[in-house]
Formats: C-alpha cells, sequence, structure tokens
C-alpha cells in the first residue's frame, strides 16, 4: 500500500461524508477486515457505530470474550444466540445445509438488531478480491453489496473494498490493533460447525474447541496458514481399563498462499505425539487422535 496514514484519513473521511448525522451498523466476527472496519468507522461517528457481535456459540476459545475486552468502549452490541444457533442446527447434518441454516440465522439476529436500533447504513469489511471473486462468477460473496436483509438501509458503505488481505493487517496494525487480530489466521464464517463432521451439538463443538485450543498452543510458532482440530467421528479406545466409545478428533495444519490450494505441514514426530497426548489427556470425551495429510485438492482445508 502506498501510504496507511493516508488511507485512514481518507477512510475516515469518506464514513463521515456518507453517514453524515444518521446511524451506521456493522456485523463485527472479530475477524481482520471486520475489526479494522470497525475502528474506522467508530474514528469517524463515534457512538452513531453500532457494532453488533452475534455470539453463535461457534468461536474459538475466549473470542467473544475477547471481542467485549477490545471494543468494549464502543456502543457495541453483545447477541448471545448460542441457543438459537444450537437449536436451529438440532438434526441437520449435511455440510451445505449447516452452511445455509447458519447463514439464514445470522443475517435474521443481525437485521433484528438493525430494526431496533433504526440503522440508516450498513459498513462492510468487504476487501478487493471478494469484489473480484464475484464479479468473475467465481462464487456468490455474502460480503459484497450487502447482506441480503429485509431491512431497507438507505446505503452500504464498504471501506476496505480496494485492500488487499496484507493491506487490511497492515492498516490493523498502524491502527494498534492487538496481534492477535492483525495477524490472525483465516476462521470460516460458519465457524466450528464446519469442523465438526456430521450434526452439531453443543457438546461437540466444545469437545472441538478445547481441541482447536491445544493445537493453536502447540503450533504457536511453527509458520503455517492455519492449524485447527475437527471432530470427525466416534471410535472405541480404553480409558482408565474400559473401553469408551468416543470422539475421534483430526488435527489439520496447512500451509497455504491464498486457500485456493494446500499442503499439509511436515510436523516432527513427537510435536505430533504432544499434541496427542495432550487431547486425549485433557479432553476425557477424546480417545483418539489423527493427522490429516492430505492436499488441497482433493481434500478442502476445512471439513465441511
Ligand atoms: P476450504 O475448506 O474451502 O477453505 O478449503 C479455504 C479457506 O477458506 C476458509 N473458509 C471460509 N471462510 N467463510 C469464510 O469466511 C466460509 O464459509 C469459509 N469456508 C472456508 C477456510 O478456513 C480456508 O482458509
Amino acid at each position: 500500500m502506498v501510504n496507511v496514514e493516508k488511507f485512514v484519513e481518507k477512510a475516515i473521511q469518506e464514513i463521515k461524508d456518507q453517514v453524515g448525522d444518521g446511524k451506521a451498523i456493522i456485523a463485527l466476527s472479530g475477524g481482520v477486515d471486520s475489526s479494522v472496519c470497525t475502528v474506522l468507522a467508530h474514528r469517524a461517528i463515534g457512538d452513531r457505530l453500532i457494532p453488533v457481535f452475534v455470539d453463535t456459540g461457534l468461536m474459538r476459545a475466549g473470542e467473544p470474550e475477547r471481542v467485549r475486552e477490545i471494543f468494549g468502549n464502543m456502543n457495541l452490541r453483545f447477541i448471545d444466540a448460542r441457543d438459537e444457533f444450537f437449536e436451529a442446527l438440532k438434526g441437520v447434518t449435511d455440510p451445505e445445509e449447516k452452511r445455509k441454516v447458519i447463514g439464514e440465522l445470522f443475517v435474521r439476529v443481525f437485521e433484528r438488531v438493525a430494526e431496533e436500533v433504526k440503522a440508516d447504513y450498513l459498513i462492510q469489511g468487504t476487501i478487493y478480491p471478494d469484489i473480484i471473486e464475484s464479479q468473475g462468477g467465481i462464487k456468490s460473496h455474502h460480503n459484497v453489496g450487502g447482506f441480503p436483509t429485509h431491512y431497507r438501509f438507505k446505503g452500504v458503505i464498504e471501506p476496505l473494498r480496494e485492500l488487499y488481505k496484507d493491506e487490511v493487517r497492515e492498516v490493523a496494525r498502524y491502527l494498534g490493533l492487538p496481534e492477535e487480530i492483525s495477524e490472525r489466521m483465516p476462521f470460516p464464517g460458519p465457524g466450528l460447525a464446519v469442523r465438526v463432521v456430521g450434526e452439531v451439538t453443543p457438546e461437540k463443538v466444545e469437545v472441538v474447541r478445547k481441541a482447536t485450543q491445544i493445537v493453536e498452543e502447540e503450533l504457536r510458532d511453527t509458520p503455517k496458514w492455519q492449524a485447527f482440530a475437527a471432530l470427525i467421528g466416534k471410535a472405541t479406545g480404553v480409558k482408565g481399563d474400559i473401553r469408551v466409545y468416543g470422539y475421534v478428533i483430526s488435527v489439520r495444519a496447512v500451509e497455504s498462499r491464498d486457500g485456493m490450494t494446500a499442503d499439509p505441514l511436515n510436523l516432527d514426530y513427537e510435536k505430533l505425539r504432544r499434541i496427542a497426548l495432550r487431547i486425549t489427556g485433557e479432553i476425557p470425551e477424546v480417545v483418539r487422535v489423527v493427522y490429516d495429510i492430505t492436499p488441497k485438492p482433493p481434500a478442502t482445508i476445512e471439513y465441511e
């Protein structure tokens, strides 16, 4: 990027000009794009920006709490929608159906807040690659041109529409956002739900959340695109001399340039052993840990 300082100044001015003395709303996920937009918009219009964080119950360990801490000085709406999401996901096993259920419920929860606060503008963290992908017809991007809501906004503002991801990270650093946000690994919109194969339950999500935390801790200093855990099924194991039927956790750690293709990391065997011992030792419901050595293609990075 040519000049971060200039970009920030211009973006703030643009938001001020567009919103005027109205109100704007943004779906804040804690990802780098929505976080940067939130800080820019807050600097532009202060408390007339309403950042909305929806706790779907599908986030990683500590994420909702960190969002509350980092953005707590703003007019933040923190919506606990965990029960609603788990209820909606009951009995859903098809991966596409799962994504659809989560996406639609998210929009419904978000538009409830938009209506309640009578928001005039929608601010979105759409970045340049999102626009290119949707224009080229590669995939329709939920991020482009506004959510498919019933709520009528006066307009949609996309301050990051000309930036690439690494430029957004640069702006995040410049704005003083913590490293856990500026350098955050990609995390899918549907969250941990796409890391539970089959039906999503609170118990399975809790297991995968704990396992992910262990994988992230153990691979903190390993260069990578993504590293996480997925719950892929059940199998027999032995715990304390009795045979138990417990969960199987798959560890996924890949390098990639853009997420379109990926290669598993050639991890040290002792490191893998330690991860397996920690996961089975610290999470009683898990009896088996495997390491996924499949590149993309043919496998995707996520499991669903
Ligand atoms: P796959 O699993 O398709 O993932 O190989 C490629 C990259 O995209 C991320 N991903 C998502 N990101 N919403 C997102 O914002 C989604 O629904 C989604 N699904 C996958 C994934 O984490 C990987 O980096």
